[in-house]
């Protein structure tokens, strides 16, 4: 596999997502969830195109995803028109950032290949996908932010229509991706009070 040149973080990108990782050193679990820990979703980004390996990397951690019963029923559209990034940020009310973002990935499901067996799973299984290509871009020094499409039927047409889509892959979210033009500090979210144990006792 061919990792772009650099940081730390990307070491810490390949080792967590190359196919042939085997189980993390205690060291790596440690940069594993300080990876977590400090992602946040970025809406302003410089103006600098994403590799094609770098985006490659995305892809490869986002099929990483668990999926009911294996079906993996996921499309990704990777968009770096300039044209089709405006689209998205005049049609989606709250995705405006595309508009300044290098790339943005769209998370579909295509239910044509996966048609009833896997039901309404393939929401979490693409929402896995999504949350390994968050993390994943923030390991690798991107900013990325999911803006919501399914379940509002507005913006799954407004995604089709752009994009072309047929009626069978319905978009989840587009992801606009980029390096991030600041620094967002990640949102402090740790709360015991939401945490039980055996049971919903008071
Ligand atoms: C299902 C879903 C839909 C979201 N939709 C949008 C959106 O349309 N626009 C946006 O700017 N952020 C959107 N977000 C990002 C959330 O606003 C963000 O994750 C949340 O405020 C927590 O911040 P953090 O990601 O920095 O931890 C969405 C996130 C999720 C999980």
């Amino acid at each position: 596999m061919n990792f772009p040149k650099t940081s730390g973080l990307l070491a810490a990108a390949a080792l967590l997502f190359a196919s042939c990782a085997g189980t993390p050193s205690q060291h790596d679990g440690q940069a594993v969830l300080d990876n977590i820990a400090s992602r946040t979703s970025v809406r302003t980004y410089q103006d600098r195109p994403v590799g094609a390996d770098t985006v490659e990397m995305l892809l490869r951690a986002a099929m990483a995803a668990p999926s009911a019963m294996n079906r993996q029923p996921w499309a990704f559209v990777v968009v770096d028109d300039k044209a089709l990034l405006q689209k998205f940020a005049d049609s989606l009310q709250y995705a405006k950032m595309a508009a300044s973002a290098p790339l943005a990935i769209v998370v579909c499901a295509d239910l044509s290949r996966n048609s009833g067996a896997s039901g309404d799973w393939w929401v979490m299984d693409a929402s896995a996908a999504s949350e390994n290509l968050l993390l994943a871009a923030h390991a690798m020094g991107l900013g990325a932010v999911w803006t919501g499409g399914y379940p509002r039927s507005e913006r799954v047409k407004a995604v089709r229509h752009i994009l072309g889509l047929p009626e069978s892959v319905v978009p989840l979210n587009v992801i606009p991706v980029g390096y991030p033009a600041g620094n967002p500090a990640p949102k402090q979210k740790w709360d015991p009070s939401k945490v039980r144990r055996n049971g919903w006792m008071e």
